[in-house]
């Protein structure tokens, strides 16, 4: 058992550990129905804000809970584990074979190397253990042919906690929890298009406003990083594209994260709260180099008031001239130094458990199975790899 202790975060500052900037090297698309597609694009999204409030216009306000009793939702309470990552590294593994062998000048391993393999929502739960208020998480970890993954199971489980807690909830401002959740949905759909804006035309560009809204298409970005001495490889879902991605690998995509917030009123308690919720925002973004964030701000029921782009890389520095209730380098520090534990704990065969509880300033990591690699490394990915 190792216990990685965060209670002096003095530890942690000063400049950041090295960084590898996130390289993007393969990905994947989720269906209308949520079914996988691996190394396709056909989710992908791109950026178009829409039309409101702008002056000169006629634009009527937009309500973001239009649509609510339509909405198509995903089914969060089926335990996905790493199954959709390692399914499309087997395609891109075999893509990799079937060009090798195509080509006998190259030669190599076409085996997907790294230190870590994961999701992005994990490594976003590491990287803010130590400013996030209400962080806590069990994860299961495994070390298959070096590679260490790790991935929060039972989540099905808390789904189910989840939804009983929304419908026992008081509302805030009388809006139920599913409600402000559509919110964020239908600001997404309002705001892209499914092929870029010069190939739309001005009907496919409207329609967005009647679409039914639905959360199960996903395009998830695979990238190469590293933090420290740790190289990684992070899933994670991309809301669109600024524009188109870049016909070179090397180029970084202009992806845009989107969020929507409450509009602030002036009361410092609010500029606190925000501050908070941009450490999220940060986290998620730097871990797969999205350069931009687009808030769309509304009113306590639901009616878009303004955009604000952010710039993902100048987050940590507007909270050092503001509250200063996070530090951009202490997360990376401190995700360095549990990752060099991690990789010391989590050696050989068997399963363990990475376990953070709310309030406690510690990560603790201890063995929960002898042998084998538990629900992470799924069978059809072991076998990929025996014929490799
Ligand atoms: P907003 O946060 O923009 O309101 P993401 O921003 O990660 O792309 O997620 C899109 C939307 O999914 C969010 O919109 C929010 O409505 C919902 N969502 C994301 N993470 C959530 C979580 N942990 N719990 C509940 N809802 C979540
Ligand atoms: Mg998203
Ligand atoms: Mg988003």
């Amino acid at each position: 058992m190792a216990t990685f202790d965060f209670h002096q975060l003095d530890r942690f500052s000063g400049s950041s550990t090295s960084i590898r900037r996130p390289r993007e090297f393969t990905y994947f698309s989720f269906d209308e129905k949520h079914e996988l597609r691996p190394l396709s694009t056909e989710s992908l999204s791109y950026y178009h804000p829409p039309v409101f409030n702008a002056p000169g216009t006629h634009a009527p306000p937009i309500d973001l809970s239009a649509g609510f009793d339509t909405f198509v939702q995903r089914d969060d309470g089926i335990d996905e584990h790493l199954d959709a990552l390692l399914d499309t590294l087997q395609a891109h593994e075999e893509q990799l074979l079937q060009s090798v062998q195509e080509d006998d000048t190259k030669i190599g391993d076409v085996r997907t190397q790294a230190d870590v393999i994961t999701w992005r929502g994990m490594m976003t739960k590491i990287l803010t253990a130590a400013f996030d208020i209400f962080n806590e998480f069990e994860m299961n970890a495994t070390c298959f042919q070096g590679t260490i993954s790790f991935v929060e199971e039972n989540n099905a489980a808390k789904a189910a906690r989840r939804t009983a807690q929304n419908t026992q909830n008081t509302p805030r401002g009388g809006v139920p929890q599913e409600m402000m959740q559509y919110w964020g949905y239908k600001f997404e759909t309002l705001s892209v298009l499914p092929k870029p804006w010069a190939e739309c035309t001005r009907h496919e560009i409207e329609a967005r406003e009647v679409q039914t809204v639905n959360n199960n298409a996903q395009f998830c970005s695979i990238v190469r990083t590293g933090i420290g001495a740790t190289s990684l490889i992070i899933a994670g879902e991309v809301d669109a594209v600024l524009g188109e991605k870049p016909d070179s690998p090397d180029d970084p995509i202009p992806w845009v994260e989107l969020k929507t917030s409450a509009e602030q009123t002036g009361h410092p308690r609010e500029a606190v709260k925000f501050e908070r919720k941009l450490l999220n925002y940060w986290a998620q973004s730097f871990l797969l180099a999205v350069p931009t964030i687009m808030v769309g701000f509304r009113t306590p029921d639901g009616f878009l008031t303004r955009i604000q782009e952010l710039s993902t890389q100048r987050i940590p520095s507007m909270v050092k001239q503001g509250s200063r209730t996070w530090d951009g380098n202490v997360c990376i520090n401190l995700t360095g130094a549990f990752l060099e534990i991690l990789k010391r704990t989590v050696v050989g065969g068997g399963v363990w458990r990475i376990s953070r509880k709310q309030g406690e300033k510690r990560i603790e990591v201890f063995k929960v199975e002898d042998a084998g690699t538990g629900n992470i490394i799924r069978p059809s990915f072991k076998a990929h790899r025996e014929k490799l």
